[in-house]
């Protein structure tokens, strides 16, 4: 018989935690750091994990440093290039060759570490959404959703980590940002009872109604599968040839169609979590809500010329302005808000299906109640490690917070994991610095690639006694997440949408009544340069079909410009229109916009470092432009007429006169080809054009004057600010700037009633 404890009986130490020790010295090969209880432990003990014989590795951070609350222990330590083992390196320009004209050598230990670690540094990209920009902040919660949640991190006075990735969904990761497009809102919130993601998009309801149609919209949204071709582009045969079929797409189809689908900046976008969740208070009463994010600068978009100038000029528009905007201090703010909705058993709401993707619940029936603010104020350190690395999911939900049937919602829950596995090479990817929880982890999940905790114990499994049963599961009272026991409607088992879901057209027909005229302008035109974009007339007739279904009006202005018959419209609904859903007719803040100030370096503007500073004030970005780079009037010239272009500016100023630039050769530079006044620089002239045609506030004082008025620009016309001194000037620029654009300035033809013009 060996000595082990076999012989020993299982006396109870008088604190409960497992027996006696033995008086002797037990031999070697004990299986866990305490010896088992008889029964299963019912009471969890902090009693360590780790025998005294054990060790962990000692903690270092990633680049060798001893961790510490500084965050610059994880970046690269000391001032000598190192290997990735920390020994110090003489050179690393030459390979170690047998003589200077001689082969390389195998042992070259540090060439074959650069090499391959460089043969490795691409992962895959998202299937989607691959294409994104991120920032860290605050969510600072008003409390006032603790009546419909016990979430925490809703609760009065709660501050929360959070993490927001930005996204367009079909372009790869070096397509340009302006593509007309949905965009992804994903926002993880580090909360202390685990991580909550909301994984949303800035349009309220989605292609499709089922998950397993994803792959479907997805390969037709995508470059044909044959040449790859069209990058980022929803103007293709493939697409409209799905959604023109499969008609449950037509009501995300006329919102990416709208001005929604180019936005201005990330900062103005609207967020939507599109589901029906269900949340739960203290006392277990449940609510349905939808979640909405109101950002504070108002939603506002590009025209589509500006998007697809931009695309060329500058494919990092979006992903520019939100890390320019915050390193200016010009933080993006968003609310967060909640739709709440009674839980139903039948989940339906005022006649529409709240398990249904495609419809939205109109603001004005169920209003949206603000429930915290979210601050934007920190940009990634390193794009690879946070931005790319992040990984959503809609299944990280916090107690107070639940999913519903929607069918979309439940394939959602499946595809995040298993997608991110791939992509993040292994099933360790919560432990990626920008992925970490910030509650305590406590999992049972062991090894796997890129393991990097260093697990104590022997018993990561349930029922155990050689870890005294930990971990515990939580008590009733300890606020853990709960699956809500909730209703299932007895049914057969079959793959068929309810009947509630049928009605493809009622939605987009409200969503088109209630835009202004220049926004069914604007809708009416990308239409038709989509579907003029596709090969196939038989898809484009398919495409106006279901425009009929739609609006007879919109169907005859897409069919006109395609030079094709209208058909003609059934017998349509009447619908209320829901003014919330157009984005012309307020006014909003301006901070972050950017203010371009035309200057003439030979006769600078004795105000212009004030008007500068002016500017920089009242939180916008003001870039002076002059003919040549340098100085002008102590302020720095941030672009040329030859690397500037209107599409970078939300309104101009015009502080001087300047004659045209030395390189303004119409045969060397196309810009510069441009008719203009004589005495006038060609891209000037074609700088105020397009700011013209783009509806952009124009402002002038002093020697400007005379610039915009051999531009043809005179008082009295619509956003032209000619005034006596900048301040002046600059005030009325603003002022004009609140309302986003000049919308005088658009000629829009006048769409019967039904419309939300105000
Ligand atoms: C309401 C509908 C949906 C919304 C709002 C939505 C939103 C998003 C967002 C915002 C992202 C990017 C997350 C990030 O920034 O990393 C994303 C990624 C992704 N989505 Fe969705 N999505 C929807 C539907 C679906 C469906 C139905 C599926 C599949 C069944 C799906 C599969 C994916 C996958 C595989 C990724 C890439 C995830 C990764 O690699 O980390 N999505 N989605």
């Amino acid at each position: 018989m060996s000595s082990h404890d076999e012989s020993t009986p299982p006396v109870d130490a008088a604190d409960g935690s497992g027996p006696t020790p033995p008086s002797v010295t037990p031999a070697p090969g004990r299986p866990g750091a305490r010896p088992p209880q008889f029964d299963e432990p019912t009471t969890p003990t902090d009693a360590p994990l780790t025998s005294p014989d054990q060790a962990a590795a000692e903690p270092r951070t990633p680049t060798g440093a001893v961790p510490s609350a500084d965050d610059a222990t994880t970046a690269q330590q000391g001032e000598r290039l190192t290997t990735s083992q920390g020994a110090r390196l003489r050179d690393t320009d030459h390979s170690l060759r047998a003589g200077a004209r001689g082969p390389v050598l195998l042992q070259d230990h540090h060439l074959r570490e650069k090499i391959t670690h460089f043969d490795h540094e691409r992962i895959p990209e998202r299937v989607v959404h691959a294409r994104g920009a991120a920032a860290h902040g605050v969510f600072e919660s008003f409390g006032t959703a603790a009546s419909v949640t016990c979430a925490d991190f809703l609760a009065p006075g709660r501050r929360t980590e959070v993490f927001t990735r930005f996204s367009t969904v079909v372009g790869s990761r070096g397509s340009m940002d302006t593509a007309r497009d949905t965009r992804g809102f994903a926002t993880k919130f580090y909360t202390d009872e685990g991580t909550f993601d909301l994984v949303g998009n800035n349009i309220p309801v989605f292609f499709i109604q089922d998950a397993i149609k994803f792959p479907d919209v997805i390969h037709a949204a995508k470059p044909h599968p044959d040449r790859e071709i069209p990058q980022a582009q929803s103007a293709h045969d493939t697409f409209w040839d799905f959604v023109s079929l499969h008609t449950e797409a037509q009501h995300h189809t006329i919102w990416f169609m709208a001005d929604r689908g180019i936005p201005r900046s990330f900062r103005m976008m609207e967020g939507f979590g599109i589901h029906t969740f269900r949340l739960t208070n203290a006392d277990g009463e449940t609510s349905l809500v939808k979640f909405h994010w109101k950002p504070l600068l108002g939603v506002h978009s590009l025209t589509w010329e500006e998007a697809q100038m931009i695309g060329g000029t500058d494919p990092d528009f979006h992903r520019r302005d939100l890390a320019d905007a915050i390193e200016a201090g010009a933080y993006p703010q968003w609310e967060l808000g909640l739709q709440v909705l009674p839980d139903d058993p039948e989940q339906m709401f005022d006649g529409i299906d709240l398990l249904d993707p495609t419809k939205i619940i109109p603001e004005e029936l169920v209003p949206v109640q603000r429930v915290g603010r979210l601050t934007l104020d920190h940009n990634p350190r390193n794009y690879f490690a946070e931005t790319e690395q992040v990984a959503f999911h809609p299944g990280n939900l916090v107690p107070g917070i639940d999913v519903t049937d929607d069918p979309l919602l439940q394939g959602r829950l499946f595809s995040y994991l298993d997608t991110q596995i791939t992509r993040l090479g292994g099933p360790n990817f919560a432990q990626l610095p920008i992925n970490r929880a910030h509650a305590p982890v406590n999992d049972m999940l062991r090894d796997g690639y890129g393991q990097q905790a260093d697990h104590a114990g022997v018993a990561p499994y349930r029922p155990n006694s050689l870890d005294g049963g930990c971990p515990f599961t939580a008590g009733a009272d300890e606020h853990a997440f709960e699956d809500l026991p909730v209703r299932v409607a007895e049914s057969v088992r079959e793959r068929r949408n309810p009947e509630s879901f049928s009605d493809h057209f009622t939605q987009p027909r409200m969503f088109w009544a209630s835009m202004t005229d220049v926004e069914k302008a604007h809708i009416v035109s990308a239409y038709a340069f989509e579907l003029g974009r596709c090969y196939e007339t038989t898809i484009r007739e398919r495409q106006l079909a279901c425009l009929a279904q739609i609006d007879p009006e919109l169907c005859r202005g897409v069919a006109e410009a395609l030079g094709l018959p209208a058909p003609k419209s059934p017998d349509l609904p009447d619908v209320t229109p829901s003014p919330a859903l157009s984005q012309v007719g307020g006014t909003w803040p301006v901070a972050g916009r950017t203010v371009g100030i035309v200057v003439d370096p030979e006769a600078p503007d004795a105000d212009l470092a004030a008007l500068h500073e002016a500017v920089v004030a009242v939180s916008m970005t003001p870039l002076v432009i002059a003919p040549v780079g340098g100085t002008v009037g102590g302020v720095p010239v941030g672009r040329t007429f030859a690397t500037g272009r209107s599409v970078e500016l939300d309104a101009v100023l015009l502080a001087g006169a300047p004659a045209p630039g030395a390189d303004a050769v119409p045969a060397l530079d196309v810009k510069a080809g441009a008719p203009g006044a004589p005495g006038t620089d060609p891209r000037l002239t074609l700088l105020l054009e397009e700011c013209w045609r783009h509806a952009k506030p124009i402002g002038a004082w002093g020697a400007g004057r005379d610039a915009a008025t051999t531009a043809g620009l005179t008082e009295g016309m619509p956003g032209v600010h000619l005034g006596e001194d900048a301040f002046s000037v600059l005030e009325a620029v603003a002022e004009q700037l609140a309302q986003h654009r000049v919308w005088e300035r658009f000629e829009a033809p006048s769409f019967s009633a039904g419309g939300a013009d105000r």
